[in-house]
């Protein structure tokens, strides 16, 4: 029983977490343009975890041809703001969690930071040679039009009441909270292999 308990446990308990800075240079480890890393490779359960630095940012979907264009129906954290004063890697700046469920190429940029075409992209499971490449990808956006950082955070949090704003405010909240439910469920869950063992 013991064993059993164990051996059913373990595959939840190898799902990792991939953190992504949002508004953080790879290359300066500091505040700047682009996501940190800038490429991963996940696999199917692991989470993709968008951790957004000082400004104005989200991360969007698009697609490998049109880097700096939301695709229909992609993913989109909405505008993230975070004050100018908190340190790169202050504690407790905000999280967007991204299951991930195949290996296919996902590709994102940062739609508030309006730096797209300054290379602000995301390579999700990019291929190592051919065409569909990171370094491809980042090709593509410096190509793409000029865009313009998108107006304030918004509706978010202002207006009392309007139904509007609070449907956008609250979109992305219960990816963040559900997604810690699961976190908190599988340190007790290891707690408890631990205590059986
Ligand atoms: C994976 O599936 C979940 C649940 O259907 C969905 O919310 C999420 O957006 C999917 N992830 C990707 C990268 O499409």
């Amino acid at each position: 029983m013991k064993f059993f308990v164990v051996a059913c446990l373990l595959p939840l308990a190898l799902a990792f977490d991939f953190t992504v800075g949002v508004g953080k240079d790879e290359t300066t480890g500091k505040k700047g343009l682009g996501f940190d890393p800038s490429v991963i490779t996940p696999a199917i359960g692991d989470t993709i975890v968008f951790e957004f630095r000082s400004g104005a940012h989200s991360v969007v979907q698009s697609t490998f041809d049109s880097p700096c264009t939301p695709s229909s129906g992609g993913f989109n954290t909405g505008v993230q703001t975070v004050p100018d004063n908190l340190e790169v890697d202050a504690p407790g700046l905000p999280q967007i969690r991204l299951a991930v469920n195949s290996t296919d190429p996902l590709w994102f940029y940062d739609e508030a930071g309006g730096l797209c075409n300054k290379g602000a992209v995301l390579a999700v499971n990019p291929a190592t040679s051919g065409t569909q490449t990171a370094a491809q990808f980042k090709e593509n956006s410096l190509k793409a039009p000029a865009t313009s950082a998108s107006a304030s955070p918004s509706s978010a949090g202002s207006g009392s009441g309007s139904s509007s704003s609070s449907a956008s405010a609250t979109a992305s909240s219960p990816a963040n909270t559900g997604f810690r439910d699961g976190m908190s469920s599988v340190a007790v869950i290891f707690g408890l292999v631990i205590g059986l063992l």
